[in-house]
């Protein structure tokens, strides 16, 4: 007597649709089914983080009828999980035969001769996809409370996460739906950042706390109601201790993820001054202090209040950026640390990493690269960073172009020679799909 044949299928399981029913379908027919459910981290090394956390995509998957087991698959690779199983058959939609997966099933079909199991591909299910529900779940948005703990599982599960400044409705879109190749991947930046620097450019003032809480507030809101991803805010000093815990409060109640306040007082002006301008540094008490009422005043788990250490920047050296690290941790209950560098190479900010990782207590590192802009996010990921920002990157995009405009303009009396800086009338509308009907 034989026994029932032993099927694996692997899956995400994030928006289950008939494609997968069929899937599995198929595979209940062949014998008994083990599901190789993908972790949030294999499956944030080749795309964007699934909604569902694992354990509510196990839950979903244990109840379905054709499923007899489901165990975590830790990797994009099926051969681990192969190799320990030795199924006699692996089922997979056949349209992994091309493009990024059909390196992962030629490891499939080599793994199963080494004891003669058979890959069984099912005709991919046409009108329905994952890709397409992403889409609609899109458009129908996301919530405070979904948006906001985003953040940290994004931390928890990739190498690094890519965060950009975003200071309009229009840059917000910008960075929820860019996609690039990289590596025959697909790639995007998982999260924005409100930089103070940038939403006080963008309104004609300089970088100095002058624009009010309120205004800062009213462009987060602004933003989230074109996006879906999280968001990281800029919160300077935190302003006064005492307004520091409302601060706090309104984030989270908006869905944004995280604050970083960094540790100068008095009048702030932009980091990337250095000692070109005066700043004062604050006392370690005093901005552990800070920190705790941040920390205090936060009503989920999730939120995060961030130190931003701007020891190297003040050039006050290594030794004071990680005595200072140290207590930010242990006094302040900073949730992450920010280091702020303007040298031209990473070295400090590697010298920096490399000390934090002996600390008992680890916290992610926030890293900034805009003056040493020739770092890659893998180098910042191999030295420990978690979260790599372009701080200023659509804002300092966008104005050489504008001016130029203007300037064209106004050298010719009309606006044909500028048409070479611009997007053409018919591109402009089809920013906005909803223009197009
Ligand atoms: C910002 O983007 O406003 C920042 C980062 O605080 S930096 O401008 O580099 O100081
Ligand atoms: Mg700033």
């Amino acid at each position: 007597m034989s026994a029932t044949p032993r099927v694996y299928v692997g899956m995400s399981a994030d928006l289950i649709h008939p494609g997968h029913i069929n899937i599995l379908q198929r595979a209940a027919e062949l014998g008994e089914v083990t599901v190789g459910l993908l972790t949030d981290a294999a499956i944030a090394s080749y795309k964007r983080l699934p909604h569902m956390t694992f354990e509510q995509r196990m839950g979903v998957v244990a109840n379905l009828k054709q499923v007899s087991e489901v165990v975590p698959q830790e990797t994009l690779d099926y051969v681990p999980n192969l190799e320990k199983l030795k199924p006699d058959y692996v089922v997979h939609g056949d349209d992994w035969r091309t493009g990024v997966q059909a390196k992962t099933r030629q490891r499939v079909i080599d793994a199963l001769a080494q004891w003669g199991g058979e890959l069984v591909e099912v005709a991919y299910t046409e009108g329905i996809s994952s890709t397409q529900l992403n889409q609609s779940v899109k458009q129908i948005g996301t919530t405070p409370s979904v948006r906001l703990a985003r953040l940290r599982r994004l931390i928890d599960t990739k190498p690094i996460v890519r965060v950009i400044e975003a200071h309009s409705g229009l840059t917000g879109l910008i960075v929820e739906s860019t996609v690039a190749q990289r590596d025959g991947r697909n790639v995007e930046f998982d999260a924005m950042w409100s930089s103070s620097l940038t939403d006080s450019t963008a309104r004609g003032k300089p970088d100095i706390e002058a624009v009010d809480i309120s205004s800062r507030l009213q462009m987060i809101n602004e933003l989230f109601e074109v996006t879906t991803k999280p968001l990281i805010f800029d919160g300077d000093t935190g302003g006064k201790p005492e307004h520091f815990t409302f601060t706090v409060r309104s984030l989270e109640r908006l869905g944004v993820s995280a604050v970083i306040i960094e540790d100068k007082e008095g009048l702030k002006r932009n980091s990337l001054f250095g000692t070109d301008v005066a700043q004062t540094q604050s006392s370690i008490e005093d901005f552990s202090a800070r920190l705790a009422i941040g920390k205090q005043a936060q009503i989920t788990d999730d939120f995060m209040v961030i130190a931003r250490l701007e020891s190297l920047i003040l050039e006050k050296g290594m030794e004071d950026a990680v005595e200072r690290a140290k207590a930010y941790i242990e006094l302040g209950g900073a949730d992450a640390l920010m280091i702020h560098s303007r040298r031209k190479e990473p070295d400090e900010i590697f010298e920096f990493c490399d000390r934090v990782s002996k600390f008992p207590e680890q916290v992610p590192i926030v890293a900034v690269p805009s003056s040493y802009n020739q770092v890659t996010e893998e180098e910042l990921a191999d030295h420990g960073v978690s979260v790599v920002i372009y701080a200023n990157h659509m804002l300092r995009a966008a104005y050489p172009q504008m001016v130029k405009v203007a300037r064209t303009i106004l050298e010719n009396g009309r606006s044909l020679e500028a048409d070479p800086y611009l997007a053409n009338i018919k591109d402009a509308l089809a920013i906005i799909p909803e223009n197009m009907g």
